[in-house]
């Protein structure tokens, strides 16, 4: 059999007053049209082929190459968009299935089940529908026993047929060349003047082939149209990746409020308290905790790390690192096992080296940190000088004193120590003090002297 995919994804998706073609938009961390050509995926099918038209060039960067593109326009209807996208198919396809690009919901094992029956039917056509408690809106599916006669439009269905609850989701497996043949005889005499896909179904049963229906969970067949419906995929798509996660062996606290992205992986044995997003192509390793309130895109928690109350951008969090609360680990931030980045403290482009400290309201940029080196409170590394950006080197066992500016370039040898308050501006020997301080001065009876003035000046 040479199966082609043919992903609808033309339509501008008006309600969702947005200047992003609707099909872009996005879902626990993939496009709407991703989640359909991942659901799709598994087919193996021969050929994919998207169209499109509502900004085309956007859609296009973001196919992969394996899907071809071709783009209609004006867009007069699924019929048209079909006939569009047969174009794009080479002449040996011989079985068709139209896959709406909104319905981020579809799953693999409904796909190849829609694919499935018709095979095994010997089907002109197949319809995948739903059961609906409001269908207002959708085309009804008209049934003789297992035959889906025909199907009508929402605004074109008469009394009888808007009290059909079962409902057309736009998916459908099609004998290639029986399909091009109905195509070429659709009309536009209808409601909205369009080419209906719908219109097929009729056809095709006219011509005396079998058209079968196949029912799934209605849930799969929710499509996006507005940001409502946006939101509402999103907490499904969320679940089953929760829902994955946990059967895998990933515990949550309360896996309603866990946002995790597509792309991401956890393994079995980390726990993720609420509040927590996990984005882009973050990892977390076995027995790691995060959250609660946390917030990673890009980055990778090794096992045993704990991580709470944070941001990290593109950081590395080393084997039982710990994290938070509330630090910020922006791109390059590198901490390495049982190295710690503690309150009110920033890392970025830094090595925190095996066993290192910053455990409190410090800044750490463009920095290596040698191993078991700790790094006193509000520490700055000076890394800026208004034109240019400089790096400063902390080896081992090394001891930052509480308040140090280390103003970059600049290097602090092994087992050395900087004073409290100091400003370090040279380099810094292996196992010295470096201390730069102005002496403290006393000023005796300061405090009579301060009132004795006041008074005279009737204060
Ligand atoms: C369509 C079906 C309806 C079904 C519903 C399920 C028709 C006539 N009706 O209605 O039976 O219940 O889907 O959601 O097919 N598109 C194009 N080019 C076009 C027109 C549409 O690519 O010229 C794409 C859209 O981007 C969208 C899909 O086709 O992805 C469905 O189009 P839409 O206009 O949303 O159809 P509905 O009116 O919802
Ligand atoms: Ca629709």
């Amino acid at each position: 059999m040479n199966l082609a995919v043919i992903v609808l994804a033309a339509g501008k998706g008006t309600r969702m007053k947005s200047e992003l073609p609707k099909v872009l938009h996005r879902a626990a961390g993939r496009s709407l049209l991703a989640w359909v050509l991942a659901a799709a995926e598994p087919l193996d099918a021969d050929e994919t082929v998207a169209v499109i038209g509502h900004g085309a060039d956007a859609v296009i960067e973001a196919l992969p190459s394996t899907t071809v593109s071709v783009v209609q326009e004006p867009q007069l209807g699924t019929g048209d968009a079909v006939r569009v996208g047969l174009n794009g198919c080479g002449d040996a396809v011989n079985t068709i299935l139209v896959v709406p690009g909104d319905m981020p919901l579809l799953e693999a094992d409904t796909l190849a089940s829609v694919v499935e029956t018709h095979r095994t039917q010997r089907a002109a056509a197949t319809v995948l529908t739903v059961k609906m408690d409001d269908p207002t809106g959708y085309g009804r599916i008209e049934r003789r026993g297992d035959q889906v006669i025909g199907i009508v439009e929402h605004r074109d269905a008469d009394a009888r047929q808007r009290g059909i609850d079962e409902v057309n989701t736009s998916v459908y497996a099609f004998d290639a060349e029986l399909l091009t043949d109905a195509l070429d005889r659709l009309g536009r005499d209808n409601s909205q003047g369009e080419y209906y896909l719908t219109d097929v179904i009729a056809i095709l049963n006219a011509d005396g082939h079998r058209v079968v229906g196949v029912v799934t969970d209605t849930v799969e067949g929710t499509g996006v149209n507005s940001h409502a419906q946006l939101a509402g995929v999103s907490e499904v798509l969320r679940q089953r990746i929760n829902d994955r996660l946990m059967a895998d062996g990933v515990a949550m606290i309360d896996p309603s409020r866990v946002y995790i992205d597509a792309g991401v992986a956890v393994d079995p044995g980390a726990t993720i308290y609420p509040d927590v997003y996990l984005e882009g192509d973050t990892t977390v390793g076995a027995g790691a905790a995060v959250g609660p309130n946390v917030h990673a895109r890009g980055t990778s928690i090794a096992p045993g790390a704990t991580v709470r109350f944070s941001v990290l951008d593109g950081a590395v969090v080393g084997p039982k690192a710990t994290v938070g609360p509330f630090t910020y680990l922006r791109p390059g931030a590198d901490l390495r096992e049982g190295s710690k980045a503690g309150a009110f403290v920033e890392i970025k482009n830094s090595q925190v080296g095996v066993g290192s400290k910053v455990p409190h309201l410090s800044y750490i940029g463009d920095t290596t940190i040698g191993e078991a080196s700790n790094i006193g409170a509000a520490t700055v590394t000076v890394n800026y000088d208004g034109f240019e950006k400089h790096k400063t080197k902390i080896g081992d066992r090394v001891k930052i004193g509480s308040d140090t500016m280390l103003v970059a370039p600049v290097t602090i040898g092994d087992d050395a120590y900087t004073g409290a308050g100091s400003v370090i501006t040279h380099d810094v020997s292996p196992g010295a003090l470096a201390i730069e301080r102005s002496p403290q001065r006393e000023i005796p009876g300061y405090a009579e002297t301060r009132k004795r003035r006041a008074s005279r000046d009737g204060k």
